[in-house]
Order: C-alpha cells, then sequence, then structure tokens
C-alpha cells in the first residue's frame, strides 16, 4: 500500500502545512502558499527502524577534497562522502565556476565526476572549462539532460562526485509540473541526495536565489541538505563562501575567493589586501573583524564635513546607517564633538559589507579623526563596542583580532583591552592627543 502526500509549502522559506493558508505563518508573507504532491510514500515501515545507541558504529567519515584549502576548512576538512552539499545563491555570482574548478580537482587525480546541467548545454560547459584552462575531460561525464528520471536507475557506482547544476532547471518526467516548481525542486532534489546517500558520493547542488515567490529557492530544500554554503557577491570581484548550516564541520565559517579571468581563486590573508592599500589619512582607520574562525583586518574610512545643504547628509556603505548614526550620537553626546550639524560620510574599504559591533569604536576613531583633520596614530588597529552611555565595551575573539593585528604589522591595538586602553568614549580625544579646539 503506497500514498501520496500533498500539501501547501511557502514559496519563500519553506514552510509546509497540510492546508492551505493565507498568510505563512512562518515568514509571513501573503498569497505565497503552492500545492504540492510528492511521491509515493509506502505506509508500512520497514523492518529495523529502531536502534539502541549502543548498537550505532561511529567512525570517521571520510572527505573528499575540493581542492581549495580555504574551502575545505570551511567545510570542516573537506567534503563528507555521501554528504550532500547546496550551494545557493544570486546568478552570476560563480556556482557554476566553483563547481567546475571542484570537479576538475576530483578528476585530475583520476576519478569520475558526474556533471548534470539542466542550465547550460554540455558545450557551455565545455567553453567554460576551457575558459578555467582545466584539464582532464575524460573524468569529468557531462548529461545535458534537463530530465533526470535516469538517476533512478542508473549506474552510479564508478561516480567520486555528483553536481547538479541547477535545482530549478531540472525535472522529473513523471511529474507534470514545470522546472523550478516547488514539487519539481523538491522532488529532484530528494532524488539526487538519496542515491547520494545510498551510494556514499557526495553530491553538489546548486540553487540560485531569485526574487522572492517566482521560482521555488533553494530555502526549500536546505532542511534537507547537509551542508549549505552560500556565495555572497562583494566589490572588486571577492567573494565570500559561507558555511550556513553544517552537519559535519562547524557551521559559520567563511572562505574568501576572488573571480580571476581564469576562475575563482582563493584569498588565504585578506588582511594583506587592506593593509597594502592603507593610506595613513585622517578618516582611515585599520580594524579587526572576525567572521567563522578568522579574524582579518578591514579599513574603515569616514569623512565629516560642513553640511552641503540646511539639513546634514548621512550616507554610509558597508555599515548600517543606523549603527553609525548610534555612534555619532554618542560622541555628540559623550564627548561633546559636535557631529550632529556635520555631513558624514562612512566607507568600508573593498565593498565589503560588516555585521560586527566590533567596528563601533573603529567608526567613532575614524569620524573624530575626519573631525579633528589629523590621522590616527601610526601602526593602529581599533576595535570595542560602543554602548548609549558612552562606554566601550569588549566584544567577542579580543584575542583573536589583537593577533591578527599584531601578524599583519598593526601592533597598537586601540581597544578595551589594547596597548591603548580605552574604556570611555570620552577618551577618545587623547589618542590624538589635543581637544577640539586643535581643528584645523
Ligand atoms: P558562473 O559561474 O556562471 O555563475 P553562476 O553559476 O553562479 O550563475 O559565473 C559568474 C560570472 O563569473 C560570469 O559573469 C563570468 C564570470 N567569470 C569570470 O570572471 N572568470 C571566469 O573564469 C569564469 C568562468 C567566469
Ligand atoms: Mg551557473
Amino acid at each position: 500500500m503506497t500514498r501520496k502526500k500533498r500539501g501547501y509549502v511557502c514559496d519563500v522559506c519553506g514552510y509546509d502545512a497540510p492546508a492551505w493558508f493565507g498568510r505563512c505563518p512562518s515568514c509571513e508573507t501573503w498569497d505565497s502558499a503552492k500545492s504540492f504532491s510528492s511521491l509515493e510514500i509506502p505506509e508500512k515501515a520497514p523492518e529495523g527502524l529502531f536502534l539502541p545507541l549502543e548498537n550505532i558504529d561511529t567512525f570517521d567519515h571520510e572527505r573528499i577534497s575540493t581542492g581549495f584549502f580555504e574551502l575545505d576548512r570551511a567545510l570542516g576538512g573537506g567534503i563528507v562522502a555521501g554528504s550532500s552539499v547546496l550551494f545557493s545563491g544570486e546568478p552570476g555570482v560563480g556556482k557554476s565556476t566553483c563547481v567546475l574548478q571542484i570537479a576538475s580537482s576530483i578528476a585530475s587525480s583520476g576519478r569520475d565526476v558526474l556533471y548534470i546541467t539542466g542550465e547550460e548545454s554540455a558545450r557551455q560547459i565545455k567553453l567554460r572549462a576551457n575558459r578555467l584552462g582545466l584539464k582532464n575531460g575524460n573524468h569529468i561525464h557531462v548529461s545535458p539532460s534537463s530530465e533526470i528520471d535516469y538517476l533512478r536507475t542508473a549506474d552510479l557506482s564508478g561516480y567520486t562526485l555528483i553536481v547538479l547544476d541547477s535545482l530549478q532547471t531540472v525535472r522529473l518526467a513523471e511529474i507534470p509540473s514545470l522546472p523550478g516548481s516547488v514539487t519539481q525542486v523538491r522532488e529532484c532534489a530528494n532524488l539526487v541526495i538519496s542515491r547520494s546517500k545510498k551510494e556514499e558520493i557526495p553530491s553538489l547542488l546548486i540553487g540560485h536565489i531569485t526574487k522572492e515567490g517566482l521560482i521555488a529557492g533553494p530555502k526549500l530544500i536546505e532542511h534537507l541538505a547537509d551542508t549549505v554554503l552560500s556565495f555572497e557577491d562583494t566589490a572588486r570581484g571577492l567573494r565570500f563562501i559561507r558555511a550556513l548550516k553544517n552537519r559535519f564541520g562547524p557551521a559559520d565559517e567563511v572562505a574568501v575567493f576572488e573571480m580571476r579571468s581564469d576562475g575563482l581563486s582563493e584569498v588565504q590573508d585578506l588582511s594583506g589586501i587592506t593593509v597594502q592599500e592603507f593610506m595613513p589619512a585622517p578618516g582611515n582607520v585599520i580594524t579587526a573583524v572576525v567572521e567563522g574562525s578568522r579574524a582579518f583586518l578591514v579599513e574603515i574610512q569616514s569623512l565629516v564635513s560642513k553640511p552641503l545643504y540646511s539639513s546634514p547628509r548621512r550616507v554610509t556603505s558597508g555599515v548600517s546607517i543606523d549603527r553609525m548614526l548610534l555612534v555619532a550620537g554618542v560622541l555628540t553626546k559623550r564627548a561633546g564633538i559636535p557631529l550632529d550639524t556635520l555631513d558624514i560620510y562612512v566607507n568600508v574599504a573593498g565593498g565589503l559589507s560588516l555585521d560586527d559591533t566590533g567596528i563601533d569604536l573603529a567608526v567613532a576613531v575614524s569620524l573624530v579623526s575626519s573631525f579633528l583633520d589629523k590621522p590616527v596614530p601610526d601602526k593602529a588597529c581599533v576595535f570595542g563596542e560602543i554602548g548609549l552611555d558612552g562606554s566601550i565595551r569588549k566584544v567577542s575573539h579580543m584575542s583573536r583580532r589583537t593577533e591578527r593585528a599584531e601578524i599583519s604589522g598593526f601592533p597598537n591595538t586601540i581597544s578595551p583591552e589594547g596597548r591603548v586602553l580605552t574604556r570611555d568614549i570620552s577618551e577618545l580625544l587623547k589618542i590624538f592627543g589635543g581637544v577640539i579646539s586643535e581643528r584645523k
């Protein structure tokens, strides 16, 4: 006996329910319920479902290197055999490039990779491979069919990796809906993931993040995949690959890449780029931020000037405007620096976007530096969180930040634990060795 499971799923966040809903109880989007019916599921459960914990064998997971040191690290030591990894990101961010490079690295040791492409033709894959200068073509087998029913029965035993590019462009012929629909995305992902587990071959599934509601997004299958990697684009060709979920390693680890003409290349020392480009001018400050288990240096720049219009302008890039307004407000009220009537511009060099409260103090020092028109003290790295009362507080991983700053040649840390000790925002002027009247 088998029965079909039917229900409704939210097109935006993947919440599902047996009955239709007008507004998603999870993400509160209106009119996002789409009906789905999944494949037949057996009614009688197989034997041996319940195992005493005692009887379960544990073993170290076998891992396959992606060929990228940083990505292996972010994954917790490589891709675990039989696991499924979802690569999600906006179109054009570099997902196909990355998986083709991984495929090529595996193929270079004579192991076979199955590359299923519903999105691009076999020829386009070949052209990309040529562009990337990849060899080992004999070991990468391209399947350009967007119908993937054959995966139910195909002999996959010779493969070391299965790539599915992308979830939104493949379909199962037995399901009467278009590629990209909720049912297709779910069932295609289910099929690949279940074969992957059964044969102990890892799979890489690509999912585009698109405008909400139009196409079933990768959110739908985040809970099915063992690992979810998100690709983020930043200015200047830098790409961050973040492990959002990881059943076999640390979550929230980050690998940094640069998109070059010959593909993605790892950036092992992001601080190196920052330090190289740093100019000790007024308003420019080096800070240390933490992503995953790594700290790296970033430059924050500010410009404080007489207002162009009757009401002052506040513009930020890479730092939240609310955070900047808070810092400026505290400086005005608690340190007596009259920023309230001035235009303020804050920018993170390199187009990075920072979401770390540890940068508060750096923003403050940067604003004061620009206000006084004095550069920050030599080789200074600034970090700490600012409270509304003007206090400066410790942030996570103080020692990691300090260590990174020292290694990168910025040993004069200005922080609540630094060489230059700051515990209250009213002390900031001392850093510049002067008072407001010294402003040029
Ligand atoms: P792609 O991997 O196709 O992105 P996705 O699969 O996420 O949609 O490539 C993204 C962009 O990268 C594309 O605009 C071209 C550019 N690119 C390079 O700059 N260098 C390269 O070597 C390759 C292959 C692509
Ligand atoms: Mg692609």
